[in-house]
């Protein structure tokens, strides 16, 4: 495990999967299943049986809204003994001038990590080099981590392991497109992204996965694309980074690249549909794929839950 450069202490961050090493992504990913299997059935407020948690305290801070990252961010922690504070970026000083250096360092003193959802990717990245605890990635305008190891665990709950398959991305090449090429080249998979040209995914994680040896394929037409496809996963039109002026002009773009029961025929008939939720209902997925058989939306929430847990653990190396 790193050390802190100054303090010598152990920590690890996670900011990202394609700068996570591969085996420790695997090693969460089955830790994260295994904590779900020995919970399954008991009230969601028992304690683990293990509290590898116990005496941590943990800052939840978000700069944009959030449901899901912040309660099962919370509810994780607490089920393993730790004890959070959800913080809002601007009640503090941090949204009043104070710079992102010197709240790194004065968090350090009070908490054992620090979970951040921020706009700029930069914000994170200078949290990290300056907290003297573990930084997790809670979203930003450029990644959403975490929601891609709770995917690769429902993605494995239902049908094995991702390798080799075809996964389709419809929509806006976004932060949770990225994760997920980035998990495409940690993980294994091939992902044919199908959007307008405008909102093309990031060429850096495209490169990433290619240079992994995953198959990456650009096509424009969405029915083309989800021929054959092991899962069709799409996102919100409109991120919450993205400006209300652009809203009419994406929805006029993406409308053809809606997920509804004409592209779900076109994939393999045991695809599964994903999307990391909030959702539009019948803007980017119709109810009736949403609601489908094929549909997975609130395993992947439930399995945020577990698959933070396990990435809790590995950043605090306990
Ligand atoms: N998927 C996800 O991150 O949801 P929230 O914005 O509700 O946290
Ligand atoms: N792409 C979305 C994901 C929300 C979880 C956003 O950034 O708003």
């Amino acid at each position: 495990m790193p050390r802190h450069p100054e303090k010598g202490t152990e920590m690890s961050h996670f900011l990202d999967i394609h700068t996570t090493p591969q085996d420790e992504l695997r090693a969460m990913i089955d830790q994260a299943r295994a904590m779900k299997n020995a919970r399954q059935g008991l009230p969601k407020g028992t304690p683990d049986a293990e509290q590898p948690l116990a005496g941590r305290m943990i800052a939840l801070i978000f700069e944009k809204p959030s449901t899901r990252t912040r309660i099962s961010f919370d509810v994780g922690a607490r089920q393993m003994g730790g004890q959070t504070m959800v913080l809002s970026g601007k009640d503090m000083q941090l949204g009043h001038g104070e710079s992102i250096s010197d709240t790194a360092r004065v968090l350090s003193r009070y908490v054992d990590l620090i979970m951040l959802r921020t706009f700029d990717e930069a914000t994170l990245l200078e949290m990290a080099e300056h907290a003297t605890v573990p930084v997790i990635n809670g979203l930003t305008d450029a990644s959403h981590p975490c929601q891609i190891m709770a995917d690769i665990v429902t993605y494995e709950e239902h049908r094995g392991a991702p390798g080799g398959r075809k996964f389709v991305w419809s929509g806006d090449g976004n932060n949770v497109c990225t994760s997920w090429l980035h998990a495409a080249g940690q993980f294994g998979f091939d992902l044919t992204f199908t959007g307008p040209e405008t909102l093309d995914p990031d060429a850096k994680a495209v490169e990433f996965a290619r240079s992994r040896g995953s198959r990456v394929d650009i096509v424009r037409d969405p029915l083309v694309a989800a021929h054959g496809a092991d899962a069709i996963v799409t996102d919100t039109w409109v991120s919450m980074h993205d400006p209300e002026s652009a809203r009419e002009r994406r929805h006029n773009q993406l409308r053809p690249y809606q997920v509804n029961s004409r592209m779900m025929a076109e994939a393999k008939p045991d695809a599964l549909f994903m999307h990391c939720l909030p959702a539009h209902r019948n803007e980017e997925a119709t109810s009736e794929v949403m609601d489908g058989p094929q549909s997975v939306i609130f395993d992947e929430s439930e399995n945020r839950l577990h698959a933070q847990k396990a990435i809790l653990r590995w950043c605090l190396g306990v």
